[in-house]
Parts: structure tokens; C-alpha cells; sequence
């Protein structure tokens, strides 16, 4: 993983915003997120994060044929991360592109690289979530500024005769696109000034309800499939929207909180960015050793929710 230097506690967005350090920690967990630098891009989080993971894999960038980032907030409308990040790290010619699926960013794009890789049409596959939520957070507005952040996090996958990735589980129902989006983009042009239209905007309470939900099924689903039950798995790591998201979840599907890997206290919602950063710190921190069973799972605008059984 890697994440921007600067850290914004809860305490400075209280002298930004009406609110207080007790509010956010008691109503999110978080007690302070990274800030990109004005001169910082998703594309740089990225490859700092792909270097990371290219050297704990003990892969070089000549290596990697396969590239694709989770990302809401890429660099530029194109190229699309992937090439930037491709470009930045010298990686040859390969497929390279992002795929926008919001906080599920990361497991869109793992689902996406393991089956290029099942297949044998990838050898090794760099996969990458980063984001620069910062730049589209409306820092005056209270219900929304003090949950973000910015990070990346990324994997490498390779082919094995082990199951690594034993499934992934993907969904969407764009019927609930109205509880979190942002009011425009590049083609709809609402009449307000660009900045604002990119704005996140959150219905916080009805977001939560349905997060809990399609979390439960989407876990159930994914046990289901593979004749598991949750005492088999030895790790949630959860999309770090929210403590009290993630508790929920964890109370729903009988899973202790020792099990689960929580990080959204230091980095908040980092979005597609989340998932392989907490990833990354429970593999740095001993807690995710080789063979045990890691269940995946996030959900995000759109709405987008997916899950990734992995044996680590
Ligand atoms: N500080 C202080 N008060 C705040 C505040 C802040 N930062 N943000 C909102 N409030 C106020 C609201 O204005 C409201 O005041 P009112 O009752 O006078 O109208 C009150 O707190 C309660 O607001 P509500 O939205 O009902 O709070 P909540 O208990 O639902 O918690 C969230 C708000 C956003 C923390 C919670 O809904 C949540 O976590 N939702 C899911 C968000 C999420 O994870 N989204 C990303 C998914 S990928």
C-alpha cells in the first residue's frame, strides 16, 4: 500500500466544519484520513503502490502483462490509469485500463485479472486500487468531508496449481444510483460550477441499511457457492466504509471481530483503495499468514457490492 504523507485528524475538521472528534469516531470509527498533495495523483498513489507489491512479489515491472486499477478519481478522462501507471513504471506493452465501479473498484478489478489469469491469457497481472477522493469531497460539507480519504493499495496474481483466488462475486443494481453519486461528470454537465457537480452526495442513513444487506447476502452467497461456513474463514477484510458498517456485517454473519481487519480508523473510506490496504497492513502486521482462508468484500455508489474468496 501507500498512502500521502499528510495526516488530517478529526480534530483539525472540526475547526473546518461544525462537528466533533467524539461525532466522527462514535458515528464512523475514523480518527484521521491521508491527504493527497495538490501535485499528487491517483496515478502516483497507484504506482507506489503497484512498486510495493511488484517487490514483495518478486516481480520486476518487465514482468507484469496484465494491468488494470480500481479508481472513481482518475487522473485525466484519458488515458486511464492503467496507462499512466503503466508509463510511470516502464511496464511493456499490455493490456492496461481502470475500471470504475466506486468502493468496489478493487475486487471489479481482481475478479476481472483472476480470470485473465485462470485462463492463461495473463502470466502476471498487476492489480491496483487507488484513489484521490480528497479532490472530489465537499470539504464544507460536515456529512460527507469527515469520512473520506486517499491511499492505494495493489496485488499481484499469478497462475498457481494452489487455489489462490478460489471465486469472486460480482453485483450491482443501479436502481439505488440516487443514494450516493455525484450530481455530474463529463457528460452530464448539471448548471453548477464543474468542482461541485463532482462533489460526492450521500444519503448516509439509507447507505448504510442497504450496505448491511447486500453485504450479508453477498457473504452468504460466496460461502454458499463454495460449501464454506464462516467459521472457516480466518479473515474478513472488509471494505472500510465504516465501523459500524463493518460491525453490522460482522454481527449478521456470526463472525468475531478478532477476525475481522480494521483500518478505517487511520485511513477512513479510501474507497476502491481500502480493501488491499487493509490487506496489506494484516499481511505486514503477521495477523494473514500463508493458507489461511480471506474473505474480501466491498460496496460502494452505483450501487456496486462484490466479495473475493481467497486461500492467501
Ligand atoms: N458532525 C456532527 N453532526 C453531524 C455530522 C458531523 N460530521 N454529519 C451529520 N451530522 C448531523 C446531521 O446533520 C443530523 O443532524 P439532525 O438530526 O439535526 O438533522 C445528525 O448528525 C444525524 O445524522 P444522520 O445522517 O442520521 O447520522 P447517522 O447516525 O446516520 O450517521 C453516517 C451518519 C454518515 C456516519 C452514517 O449514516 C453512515 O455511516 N452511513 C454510511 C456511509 C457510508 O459508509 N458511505 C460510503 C459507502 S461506500
Amino acid at each position: 500500500m501507500y498512502v500521502p504523507e499528510r495526516v488530517v485528524t478529526n480534530a483539525e475538521l472540526a475547526k473546518m466544519v461544525d462537528t466533533t472528534d467524539e461525532w466522527i469516531r462514535s458515528r464512523s470509527g475514523i480518527e484521521r484520513r491521508r491527504v493527497a498533495a495538490d501535485d499528487e495523483m491517483t496515478s502516483d498513489l497507484g504506482g507506489k503502490a503497484a512498486t510495493e507489491a511488484m517487490q514483495a512479489a518478486g516481480v520486476t515491472p518487465g514482468d507484469i502483462d496484465f494491468l488494470v486499477v480500481g479508481t472513481t478519481t482518475p487522473d485525466l478522462v484519458f488515458p486511464n490509469v492503467g496507462c499512466l501507471i503503466q508509463d510511470q513504471l516502464g511496464i511493456p506493452v499490455c493490456p492496461a485500463f481502470s475500471v470504475e465501479a466506486a468502493c468496489s473498484g478493487f475486487i471489479y478489478a481482481l475478479s476481472v485479472a483472476d480470470r485473465f489469469v485462470a485462463t492463461g491469457q495473463a502470466g502476471c497481472a498487476l492489480v491496483i486500487g487507488a484513489e484521490t477522493l480528497s479532490r472530489i469531497t465537499n470539504w464544507n460539507d460536515r456529512s460527507t468531508c469527515v469520512l473520506f480519504g486517499d491511499g492505494a493499495g495493489a496485488v499481484v496474481l499469478q497462475p498457481s496449481e494452489e487455489a489462490g483466488i478460489i471465486s469472486t462475486h460480482l453485483r450491482a443494481d443501479g436502481a439505488y444510483k440516487s443514494i450516493l453519486n455525484t450530481a455530474g461528470g463529463v457528460s452530464k454537465r448539471p448548471d453548477m460550477p464543474l468542482d461541485e457537480s463532482l462533489y460526492i452526495q450521500m444519503r448516509g442513513n439509507e447507505t448504510f441499511k442497504v450496505a448491511v444487506r447486500c453485504l450479508e447476502n453477498i457473504v452468504d452467497e460466496t460461502l454458499a457457492a463454495n460449501d464454506m461456513d464462516t467459521s472457516e474463514i480466518d479473515w474478513l477484510i472488509p471494505h472500510q466504509a465504516n465501523h459500524r458498517i463493518i460491525q453490522a456485517t460482522a454481527k449478521r454473519l456470526d463472525i468475531p471481530m478478532e477476525k475481522v481487519v480494521l483500518i478505517v480508523q487511520d485511513y477512513g473510506n479510501t474507497s476502491a483503495a481500502s480493501v488491499p490496504m487493509a490487506l496489506d497492513v494484516a499481511v505486514q502486521d503477521g495477523r494473514v499468514k500463508r493458507g489461511d482462508v480471506l474473505l474480501l468484500e466491498a460496496f460502494g455508489g452505483g450501487l456496486t457490492w462484490g466479495s473475493a474468496l481467497i486461500r492467501y
